[in-house]
């Protein structure tokens, strides 16, 4: 089974016919939808109610490990820090830096019964994956290091400036979390950002977004591409 992990703009998938269902966990109940081979789940909920920092995410991807899920591709909204991805572009995630500083449930590991664990995240994201996506679509952008606020607040200017200066390309506020939970699941991932604006202080005087129209395009690109990408042949 294969999962797409929506997020802001992407809380429907189009064009399947899909069956809502509610999936109990140990860690809470997790709304998603489901086809024969592929489970959709909008992080924040499908009428997206749930800001970044409340999302259950534990409880989010021990559900897709229940459904027997092996492989998922996340979408998120970014805002642009360097030019390795302009407001309106698609990319792929390299690697992340987590600056949410700690207060969000982001282990399955916390010792007693569920134990100790230190999981590797030297590759944080899966090759097979990335290798599937970039032969369905070469032209597809790398969009760098993703850095992870706690939010919900978005960043001051002299936040931007100093993400920027460590190497940070684009800034989210959910990769993270549930990136490293999905690796201690042993769910294989990929991270596809969009960019919907430029982040505080780059370029422009005031934050400012993409429209809805724009919003649509790029979430239809990016659910075909994911669908294609995940049911192509994998090991
Ligand atoms: N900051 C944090 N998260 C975001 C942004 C941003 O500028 N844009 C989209 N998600």
């Amino acid at each position: 089974m294969k999962a797409i992990i929506g997020g802001t703009g992407v809380d429907t998938l189009d064009g399947l016919s899909l069956k809502r269902s509610m999936v109990q966990t140990r860690y809470g109940e997790v709304e998603l939808f489901i086809t024969d081979q592929l489970v959709f789940l909008p992080r924040h909920g499908s009428s997206h109610s749930l800001p970044p920092h409340l999302i259950n995410y534990r409880a989010n991807v021990a559900a897709l490990k229940d459904l027997g899920v092996d492989e998922a591709i996340g979408i998120y909204a970014v805002g642009s820090i360097s030019q390795a991805l302009s407001p309106g572009e698609i990319g792929i995630v390299s690697d992340f830096v987590d600056c949410t500083g700690g207060s969000r449930e982001h282990t399955f590991f916390n010792g007693g019964a569920s134990g100790v664990r230190h999981c590797a995240m030297d590759d944080v994201f899966d090759a097979s994956l990335r290798e599937r996506m970039n032969i369905l679509a070469p032209h597809i952008k790398d969009a760098g290091v993703y850095v992870c606020t706690n939010g919900p607040r978005l960043e001051t200017k002299a936040e931007i400036r100093l993400y920027g200066r460590l190497g940070c390309d684009v800034v989210g506020m959910t990769l993270a979390t549930e990136v490293s939970l999905l690796k201690e699941a042993g769910i294989r991932c990929l991270a596809l950002a969009y960019s919907i604006n430029w982040a505080a202080g780059v370029g422009q005087a005031n934050v400012s977004f993409i429209g809805d129209a724009e919003t649509a395009v790029l979430k239809e690109e990016m659910t075909q591409l994911c669908c294609k990408t995940l049911l192509s042949c994998s090991n």
